[in-house]
């Protein structure tokens, strides 16, 4: 496959890659998204008719492939936490139909950037063949995924060009969390934010670290430069950016990289540091820092060339990239941003094609 770079070439202006110019658009995606889903009040809601029918399921089943299987875990954590309703995260080719999965009453969620994916869409076809209630959301209006589920929700992010996605990852995050915090605020608890406020900060945030590609750009070169192999470690929401993170780096400069629940690592997978390894960490969430901190001494004292992503507050003098606090729910919105940063200038440097990795399509509209 190669990715279809159509007409649009033009758009990309000054920048050397779409993912580059995609990166950067992220916090005014943030920004349109909060200006697409304000309601008269002001305040960050969805339709009517999918809250009640959301609120009227007993379970949800989030599928997806790729980077938005990545946010589908941030929104189970809302979904879950906010919204108080069980959900389960399934790989779309991996989805077991397995009986217990459509007892009581499932509501089906589906993330594509693209709305075209088959395996997704292989899903979307049992579901409604079931009769079960769908929601896709995509980045396509009109898109296959769309005017096959009963609701859409769109990215508003624009057209994303480049096969490493991005600002669709940070879009679906948005989108979700505007998503259950409508379901929450319905049950009475919702995230107890002010959406509006906390995206403006994320917005603000992302902007920052954007202005920091030098440095960003100096870490790839000092952690990934010959290497064969990487880990991203976290927990919690830390865990589910090192996902996607580990998939961002190996799909462009393919470095073998894994995304670690950095707890688990003892259980095996830490046999595999060793000299040099680059262990990237992503600490953001004040209940585990402590936790993810001993993780990294365990693999820095095995060898490990350790980098350390840490939320102001939780940083401390020697982590190499310190972000901007914002809501610590919203934190994989920012979080992820370095780490696409750090593919970026890893592949670049290994010169390579950013935008067309080798074996690659932007829409696998094939099983
Ligand atoms: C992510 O960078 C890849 N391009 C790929 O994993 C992608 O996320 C996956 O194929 C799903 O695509 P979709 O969101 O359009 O369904």
């Amino acid at each position: 496959y190669t990715a279809q770079i159509d007409a649009s070439d033009l758009e990309k202006g000054t920048y050397p890659y779409y993912m580059l110019k995609e990166i950067d658009e992220q916090p005014a995606v943030m920004r349109n998204i909060v200006q697409k889903y304000q309601n008269e009040d002001g305040r960050l809601t969805v339709p009517e008719d999918l809250v009640a029918a959301m609120l009227d399921a007993d379970r949800i089943h989030i599928v997806a492939c790729g980077t938005s299987y990545h946010s589908g875990w941030v929104g189970k954590h809302y979904l879950e936490k906010i919204a108080q309703i069980p959900t389960e995260v399934h790989v779309a080719s991996e989805f077991s139909y397995n009986p217990p999965l459509l007892t009581g009453k499932p509501f089906f969620i589906f993330l594509s950037q693209s709305g075209e994916t088959a395996d997704s869409r292989q899903v979307l076809v049992k579901a409604r063949e079931w009769g079960y209630p769908a929601l896709t959301i995509t980045n396509v209006a009109g898109s296959t995924l769309s005017r096959e589920a009963d609701y859409t929700l769109l990215l508003h992010a624009g057209p994303e060009i480049a096969v490493a996605s991005t600002k669709a990852y940070t879009a679906q995050i948005a989108v979700l969390a505007v998503l259950s915090d409508a379901l929450g605020a319905k049950l009475g608890h919702d995230m107890g934010i002010d959406m509006v406020h906390e995206l403006g900060i994320v917005a603000n945030a992302m902007e920052s670290i954007i202005t920091q590609k030098e440095l960003i750009a100096e870490l790839a070169d000092i952690y990934l430069p010959n290497t064969r192999n990487a880990f991203y470690i976290g927990r919690g929401l830390d865990y589910f950016v090192s996902m996607e993170a580990a998939l961002k780096l190996k799909e462009i400069s393919y470095i073998q990289t894994e995304g670690f629940a950095a707890g688990e690592l003892k259980h095996g997978t830490i046999a595999l540091i060793e000299e040099g390894t680059p262990v990237l960490a992503i600490i953001t969430q004040a209940d585990v820092a402590s936790h993810t901190r001993g993780n990294v001494e365990e693999v820095r004292s095995r060898g490990a060339n350790t980098c350390v992503f840490a939320m102001e507050g939780l940083a401390n003098e020697n982590d190499q990239i310190v972000l901007p606090a914002v809501h610590p729910a919203l934190a994989p919105l920012l979080t992820v941003v370095p780490t696409q940063l750090m593919a970026y200038y890893a592949t670049l440097h290994r010169g390579y094609d950013v935008d067309k990795p080798r074996n690659l399509a932007k829409s696998v509209t094939v099983e």
